[in-house]
Formats: C-alpha cells, structure tokens, sequence
C-alpha cells in the first residue's frame, strides 16, 4: 500500500522554532523548514505520531489540510465542502473552530468560523449531541487572502505532560523549559541546578531529558480519535521508547526560599517518575552545596510587576549575579528575565543569546561562562 504523505506543522512559542527543527531532524523526520512560529515537515502516521510523542520543545502538531484563494463567505463554504474532512474526522465528532485573518477581505474571525464548521458538518454529519468525546479542533488561518485550514493532532496542547499536579505563583511552560534546555545544548550526563525553582519545570524536564523519557508516553492524543488512527503503530512507538530510556546519572538540584514550592515541586518530581534522580531543598539564593566544579545553573527569577520594568528587584538581580560569579565558577550560568534595567543587574560577562516569550512577555535568555 502506498504511504500516504500529509503537509505536517509543529506549532512552537516565539523563539523555539529552531531547537523543535533540531528535534525534528533527530527524529530522522525530512523536509522539515522553520518558519514563524513553527517548522513545518512532511510525513505519514508514523511521523505524526513520533512527532506527537517526542517533541519537547512543540505546543502541538498540526496536519494541513487545504490551502486556497479566497474572498468571499459563499467561496469559502464551497472550497472548503471540497476538502478531504472524512480523513481526519468520524461521523458525529464535534468540532471547534478557531479562526484568524490578516490582510484580507474577510475579516470577521466569528463568520469565517462558522462557515468552515457548516462546510465540515456537511461533509462528516452532524456532531452526536450525546456524546462526550473531546471537540476536534480545526483552524482557519487567512492571509493576504489565503485561507489555510489545519487539523490539530494532537488535543490538550503539548506542554501539558501530565505530571504537574501542582504550581507555584508564575510557572513556565514545560515547552519553554525543555526548549532552553536544548537551546543551552545541556549535556544531560552533567550537572544542573536551579537556585529559583519554584514549581520544579526546568530540573523535572532536564530529567526526562537525561532519561530519555519521551514526554508524551502516558497522555492522550486527538489523533487517537481519527478514523484511520492506528493502535498497533502507536503501542509499538511506545513500546521502542520505553526500551530506549536510560538512567540518569548527575545531581538534578533545585531549590527556593519559599517550602510551600518546593513541596510542589516535589510532588511534580514524583508523579513525573523521577523522585528519585531529583533534589528539592528549601534554600535562600546562594545556599546549599554546589556537586561539582562544573554544570549548568539556570533560573528564571521573579520579574516584579510592571511588565519586569520593576526596578526594586534590581537588588535581587545583583545578588543572583554575585552569586552566580562566586558559587557557581566555572559553571555556565543562565538567566530567563526582561532585557532592561533587570538583565543590566545581573552584571559582567552575561549577553541576551535569544529572544523567548513567557507567559506572553517578552525575555531574553542571558548567558555568562561563570
Ligand atoms: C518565577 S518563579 C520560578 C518559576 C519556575 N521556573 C517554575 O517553573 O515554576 C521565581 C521563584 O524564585 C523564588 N525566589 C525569589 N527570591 C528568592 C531568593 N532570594 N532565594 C531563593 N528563591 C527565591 C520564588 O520563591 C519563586 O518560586
């Protein structure tokens, strides 16, 4: 039987685009490009699902399913009846609509939405009322006049793991952590501590990383609620990836001023399955034994309020970057925080080596050689 290739896209933050095209290229995937926001790559199910089940550093993967020309609403529902929906979607499925349009003639985001959503009911048959199934997600991106509409594969969106039961004030996206991590090209056989942890994510996703846990061995997938979708390959990219895990050997250590985190982090730890290979302490900044003469240090501080303008966490900056310079020498040292007056207070010897976007605010991830 011929392998049937889709038009592949693995949505990513801002700035993560290029550490997800080196996890793709891992893989062994082809054809993948960067683009804004994501890379995009060809593949079957085998590739879809490897990808859905490896990536790190993606907020979710999606199948393309038709790009077309297009200016008005009657255009649009007709191009749209004309697309392969059957593939991707049982009879019954309800689906959610998600639309965007730039630079182009139409504009109102709510119409556009129920007008593919019409088309694809057509298509499929009408969503079963009584069923509890989760909606499949369909966007619809216009620009320029274009009109791009993608299947999401991949449901809750990649970040969610599964293994975070609790969080401290401002956690970052499992995403985030484990796409610096490989932007840091952090050898996972060396050590890494993070002496502002707060719910844990960068020393849990470091690791997964060192065991070579694939994140997405123990959730559900959209794609799993497809037509065509295959069990039998899933279970045995499951099955290759357990044997594929390794143990992880150097101190993963994190620590906080504030217990109540460091409780939560971990829980986070233990229901994520490395308890064990982690070290959770409750520790002013610059306290507790450093393992060895070298490693990472890495952590994202608070910003303070005002979009991390806030200039009464200066003093907090010039402790880190103290501390980092005497503690942690010969280290490489990171810092996640605001370009500006914050970054400035950190010191000598640290640069902004990229610009990352957390929670919605723009950072810059400052690296020194300690
Ligand atoms: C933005 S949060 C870190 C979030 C973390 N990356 C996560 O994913 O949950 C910053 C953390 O720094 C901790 N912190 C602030 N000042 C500290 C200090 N002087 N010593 C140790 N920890 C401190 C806070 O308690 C807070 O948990």
């Amino acid at each position: 039987m011929k392998k049937q290739n889709f038009d592949l896209f693995a949505v990513t933050a801002l700035g993560l685009e290029s550490v997800c095209l080196r996890e793709l290229t891992a893989l062994g995937i082809k054809d993948v490009a960067p683009c804004k926001g994501g890379v995009s790559f060809q593949g079957g199910l085998e590739e879809l699902y490897r990808a859905n089940l490896w990536l790190r550093s993606a907020t979710r993967v999606l199948v393309r399913l038709g790009t077309f020309g297009c200016k008005d609403f009657p255009e649009l529902y007709r191009k749209a009846l004309r697309l392969p929906w059957g593939r991707f979607i049982k009879p019954g499925t309800g689906m959610q609509v998600k639309a965007t349009s730039r630079g182009s003639r139409l504009m109102h985001t709510g119409r556009i939405a129920e007008t593919v959503l019409e088309s694809a009911y057509r298509v499929v048959g009408a969503a079963d009322e009584s069923s509890d199934g989760p909606a499949q997600l369909i966007l619809v991106r216009f620009e320029d006049n274009q009109c791009q509409i993608s299947v999401d594969s991949s449901g809750a969106l990649l970040h969610r793991r599964g293994y975070r039961q609790k969080i401290g004030p401002a956690p970052m996206r499992e995403t985030l952590a484990a796409g610096i991590l490989m932007m840091l090209d952090w050898d996972v056989s060396t050590p890494l501590v993070d002496p502002m942890c707060g719910s844990g994510t960068f020393i849990v996703e470091g690791a997964l990383m060192g065991m070579r846990r694939a994140p997405g061995l123990a959730r559900e997938f959209a794609f799993m609620h497809w037509p065509r979708y295959r069990p039998g390959l899933w279970q045995v990219l499951q099955t290759q990836a357990r044997t594929s895990e390794q143990p992880v050997t150097p101190p993963l250590i994190g620590r906080d001023r504030d217990s109540v985190v460091v409780e939560a982090a971990c829980c986070n730890a233990t229901s994520a399955g490395v308890g064990d290979v982690t070290l959770f302490e409750s520790a002013e900044l610059g306290r507790g034994d450093v393992p060895t003469q070298s490693g990472l240090v890495l952590c994202n501080p608070p910003y303070g309020g005002r979009l991390g303008r806030d200039e009464s966490m200066t003093g907090l900056y010039r402790q880190l970057g103290e501390v980092y310079r005497s503690v942690y020498c010969g280290w490489l040292g990171a810092v996640l925080c605001p370009v500006g007056p914050l970054s400035k207070a950190l010191g000598e010897g640290f640069d902004c080596l990229h610009l990352l976007s957390n929670g919605g605010l723009e950072v810059g991830l400052h690296v020194a050689r300690l």
